[in-house]
C-alpha cells in the first residue's frame, strides 16, 4: 500500500477551524469550531488528529472518559485521505488514552448503514450491544447501532505494529 506520511498528535485548540472544515466534508451536519472548541475545554474530554508532512488535517477522533464509561464522541477522515490508515491509527491512539482512563469500556453509536464504520469499528474489537430505532433524522430516518469494546476484549497493543507512517503490518 502507498500512502502519504502523517501524524498523530493531540487535538487541541489551534486545530478547532481546520477540524469544523473536516467535520463539515463528513458530515450533513458538521460541527462547529467553536463546538469542538467547547468540548476540548472539558477536562473529561480528548482527542487526535492526524497530520500530514505540510499541516493538513487528515482526520480526527474525540472522546470521553467519565465515571467508568468511554464514548466515542466523533471520528472522521477526510475524504480525499481515506483508506489509507487514518481513522484505524486514530482509534489506536483513543483506544490507548481511554485505557490509561478509568473506562472498563468504550460505546459508540454509529448509522447501521454505515457499513465502512460499522467494518472499521468491528476491525478495532467492537461488538454491538443494541439498536436504536429511527435514531438519526439526516437523509430520512436511520438506525443507530450501539457498538462497545471491554478494555479486558482490546487487543490496543498489536496496533503499535502499524508504525508512524499508519500503514499495517501483514496480517498475522
Ligand atoms: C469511517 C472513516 C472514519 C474511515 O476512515 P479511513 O481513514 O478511511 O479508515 P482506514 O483507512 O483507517 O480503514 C481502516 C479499516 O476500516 C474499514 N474500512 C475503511 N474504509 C472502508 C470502506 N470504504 N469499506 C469497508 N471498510 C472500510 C476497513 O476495515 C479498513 O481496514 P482495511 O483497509 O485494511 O480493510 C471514514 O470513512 C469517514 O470519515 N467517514 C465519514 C464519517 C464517518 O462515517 N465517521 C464514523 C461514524 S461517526
Amino acid at each position: 500500500m502507498s500512502g502519504p506520511s502523517f501524524g498523530v498528535t493531540t487535538l487541541a485548540p489551534e486545530h478547532c477551524e481546520a477540524a469544523a472544515a473536516l467535520h463539515a466534508a463528513c458530515f450533513s451536519a458538521g460541527w462547529s469550531a467553536s463546538g469542538f472548541r467547547s468540548f476540548l475545554s472539558q477536562s473529561d474530554v480528548y482527542g487526535f488528529a492526524a497530520i500530514d508532512l505540510d499541516g493538513v488535517l487528515l482526520g480526527l477522533v474525540l472522546a470521553r472518559s467519565a465515571a467508568g464509561e468511554a464514548e466515542l464522541l466523533t471520528l472522521a477522515t477526510l475524504p480525499e485521505a481515506r483508506r489509507r490508515g487514518i481513522a484505524w491509527k486514530l482509534m489506536q491512539a483513543v483506544l490507548e488514552r481511554t485505557w490509561q482512563s478509568d473506562a472498563q469500556r468504550l460505546v459508540l453509536e454509529v448509522s447501521a448503514r454505515n457499513e465502512t464504520a460499522v467494518g472499521l469499528y468491528r476491525r478495532c474489537g467492537f461488538v454491538e450491544i443494541g439498536l436504536r430505532r429511527d435514531y438519526y433524522a439526516s437523509a430520512g430516518k436511520q438506525d443507530a447501532l450501539v457498538m462497545a469494546l471491554r478494555r479486558d476484549q482490546s487487543e490496543v497493543g498489536d496496533f503499535d505494529r502499524r508504525g508512524e507512517t499508519g500503514q499495517r503490518p501483514p496480517e498475522a
